[in-house]
């Protein structure tokens, strides 16, 4: 079965509501143009209820950007798995760079997320990739490895295949770098002989991977060109209605979709 590509939008803390709800409306309207691609909109947490409402009836996926392990209990400031389930979420990003390096997020945290996510039938996107030190020390698929293997630890693997993984170097977000696609090709290829190690070939094949890391127009076709790069979480280039459905465009024409 061929991978159905995934391309989602991470707004991060960007948007006013009305920002969020007009660019929710555009997103809506490319991924009902383009059903060969599965689309997502991760709006900032307190807009997801507006984005889903505008989303409605179309095939756009709404997603948060984080939450926390526990379901519910005194965690100030937190937001738990059912209650994005609740305001009609069906994914979620978790390990993102932004929560591991800004805010100290560790593996096992990330992990706890992951499990706690798919308890309530959120599809997690697990963010790995290394820091720019990491890559120059000839570190990368350590780190890499140590993201993947401890995000999914523990997960049966029916669980585990419907598991979204974004490989996003930390050097290449947001920063205008991008991976180039032979870059990129390497280490998801990589991340796929890992998961083929812990669970089995099929799996590996089953996993939809996703580059992140400035993902623009004019870089979005050849990275989703290569074999194992099956989709894209897409921060920057995602604010604008425009770019991001050029980059579908691009990411379907890639696909031959
Ligand atoms: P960027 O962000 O596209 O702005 O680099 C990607 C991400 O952080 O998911």
């Amino acid at each position: 079965m061929p991978r159905k590509p995934f391309i989602c939008c991470n707004w991060k803390m960007n948007t006013t509501r009305a920002e969020a709800v007009a660019l929710a409306e555009g997103t809506a309207r490319t991924a009902a143009e383009t059903p060969a691609v599965e689309v997502g909109a991760c709006p900032p947490a307190c807009y997801i209820e507006a984005v889903a409402a505008a989303a409605n009836d179309s095939p756009l996926l709404v997603g948060g950007q984080n939450m926390y392990a526990e379901a519910k209990g005194a965690f100030t400031g937190e937001i738990a798995g059912p209650m994005l389930a609740d305001l009609g979420c069906a994914c979620v990003i978790l390990g993102h760079s932004e929560r591991r390096h800004v805010f100290d997020e560790p593996d096992d945290l990330i992990a706890r997320k992951v499990r706690a996510a798919f308890e309530v039938g959120l599809t997690p996107i697990l963010c790995v990739g290394e820091l720019l030190q990491e890559r120059k020390a000839g570190r990368t698929e350590t780190i890499v490895r140590r993201h993947v293997t401890s995000g999914l630890e523990g997960l049966p693997k029916d669980q585990a295949a419907r598991a979204v993984i974004a490989y996003e170097p930390v050097w290449a977000i947001g920063t205008g770098e991008t991976a180039t696609p032979d870059q990129a090709q390497e280490v998801h290829a990589f991340i796929r002989t890992l998961l083929e190690e812990m669970y089995d070939a099929r799996l590996a094949q089953t996993v939809r991977i996703q580059y992140g890391g400035s993902v623009k127009p004019g870089n979005a076709h050849d990275l989703l060109a290569r074999p194992d790069i099956d989709g894209a979480l897409v921060g920057g280039a995602s604010l604008k209605v425009d770019s991001f459905r050029a980059i579908i465009a691009e990411g379907a024409e890639a696909k031959e979709l």
